[in-house]
């Protein structure tokens, strides 16, 4: 049985509520923190412990902390990203919904220890209703004396605000976000400078994901040296995991890194293996924008090792044979899926989430999405499978955000491991009947 820090008391009905939170030791890390550390010990715990932002690119968050520009007389902020859009990831709605008083809790004693008066959590705009939940919670925490002037009698004053998204998936991109915050159209920013030097509103600022900044909890109550005992040397810690597709039990599943892919997929534990009792044929390990792996690449390394859930070992081969961890969004596909057809899914949605600011993306997106859609709808040319290749890599590395790589990637990954398929659909076009019609609503659609 993994070891639980987040979700270890998602049993307790009514734990979104402060009495219960505090019943269940809620709050005392904060009261610890505030009362017996200082800014630098907290920082010190969190670099031991070794953990990485839980965001999708695995920064070393106390690293990223240590970055924060200090000037005198100028206010730091801290601001969660609770944007949560990529397909396949919806970790952060679990914690968020029936955990709000981790986060909360979280935010406090991060924005005390980075120096912030300030702090802001940002969130999607279809998370509305979590918005509320947070809202309460942050109330209740006013009242009970965690936030505002002068918190449990430390001196220090802490305002926590929630500012919800128009539901843009650019918005999650750390620069996009701090614009849209400072009411701009939420267009990613050149870097350098990065946040922590020149963030929101030109002062230094830490982003920061819900998960990463409700982990601090669990950090302090345990030492940072504790924490650091679960998982493996480079991926430490728990993991929240949103495992989709086909499977007997998606859901939300807190892991310890490094547990085997394989106990991950057919453990009753986690997702009880493929539904129907059909075959594996590929998962897409950590939400829509890494690449996709075949089954005997997901399952073992290129060496034949074992893969993990860990960082390093879902990125073992680079994306020769590997792929990335990133934001936990887990979709397993069984021997039914077509891989083409998932991915003109996904091309449609990075068409569609692209800002437009720069050219490769804006347009190669769209190139992507149409030739994709060409080729499902029975129209393809061998030539189309080569010069999507050649789109995805015209954007990769070519643009201000990573929304280029993260649109780039798919398809490079489908069209390395599964270009049979590629080619089935442009040679066997009446194999495709049956979807024609679907895509051809969807291109009306999108027309
Ligand atoms: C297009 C795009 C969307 C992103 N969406 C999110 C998101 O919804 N939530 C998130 O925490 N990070 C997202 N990120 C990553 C953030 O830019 C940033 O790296 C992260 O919030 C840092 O937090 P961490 O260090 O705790 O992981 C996104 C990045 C890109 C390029």
């Amino acid at each position: 049985m993994s070891k639980k820090l987040l979700l270890k008391n998602d049993h307790i009905e009514g734990i979104h509520t402060l009495p219960i939170y505090r019943a269940n030791g809620g709050y005392s890390v904060l009261e610890k923190a505030l009362k017996t550390m200082s800014p630098e010990a907290i920082l010190e715990e969190v670099k031991t412990s070794g953990l990485r932002g839980r965001g999708g690119a695995g920064f070393p968050t106390g690293l990223k902390w240590s970055f924060l520009a200090k000037p005198e007389g100028v206010p730091r902020y801290l601001v969660c990203n609770a944007d949560e859009s990529e397909p396949g990831t919806l970790k952060d709605r679990y914690l968020m919904e029936r955990h709000p008083h981790i986060l909360i809790e979280g935010m406090i004693v991060s924005s005390f220890a980075l120096g912030a008066k300030t702090s802001y959590i940002y969130i999607r705009g279809e998370y509305f209703y979590i918005a509320r939940i947070l809202e309460i919670a942050i109330k209740e925490a006013y009242e009970a004396g965690f936030l505002g002037k002068n918190i449990q009698g430390s001196g220090y004053d802490l305002d926590l605000y929630v500012q919800v998204g128009a539901g843009a998936y650019i918005c999650g991109e750390e620069t996009a976000l701090l614009e849209s915050l400072e009411g701009k159209r939420g267009n990613p920013r050149i870097k350098p400078p990065f946040p922590a030097i020149a963030g929101l509103y030109g002062c230094p600022t830490v982003v920061n994901n819900v998960e990463t900044i409700a982990a601090v909890v669990p950090i302090l109550e345990m030492g940072g040296a504790e924490y650091a005992k679960i998982g493996t040397e480079k991926s430490t810690g728990t993991k929240l995991i949103s495992a989709s597709g086909h499977i007997n039990k998606p859901g939300v599943y807190e892991i310890e890194l490094g547990i085997p892919v394989e106990e991950f997929i057919y453990s009753e534990e986690y997702c009880g293996g493929i539904s129907g009792g059909k075959k594996l044929k590929a998962v897409v390990a950590g939400g829509s924008s890494v690449p996709i792996l075949p089954a005997e690449l997901i399952l073992k390394t290129s060496a034949g090792e074992p893969r993990m859930m860990s960082y390093e070992s879902l990125g073992d081969g680079g994306f020769l044979t590997g792929t990335m961890l990133g934001s936990g969004g887990f979709i397993v596909m069984d021997e039914d899926t077509s891989i083409v057809k998932n991915l003109y899914t996904f091309a449609r949605f990075y068409h569609h989430e692209s800002c437009g600011q720069c050219s490769p993306c804006r347009e190669g997106t769209g190139w992507m999405e149409k030739i994709l859609l060409k080729i499902l709808d029975g129209r393809g040319d061998m030539k189309d499978i080569d010069l999507l290749w050649d789109i995805q890599s015209k954007i990769e590395g070519k643009t201000i955000c990573p929304l280029g790589e993260a649109a780039a990637w798919p398809v490079a990954a489908a069209i390395r491991h599964f270009r049979s398929e590629f080619e089935e659909y442009i040679q066997y076009p009446e194999k495709i009947r049956d979807i024609k019609h679907y895509y051809r609503l969807q291109e009306t659609a999108t027309a």
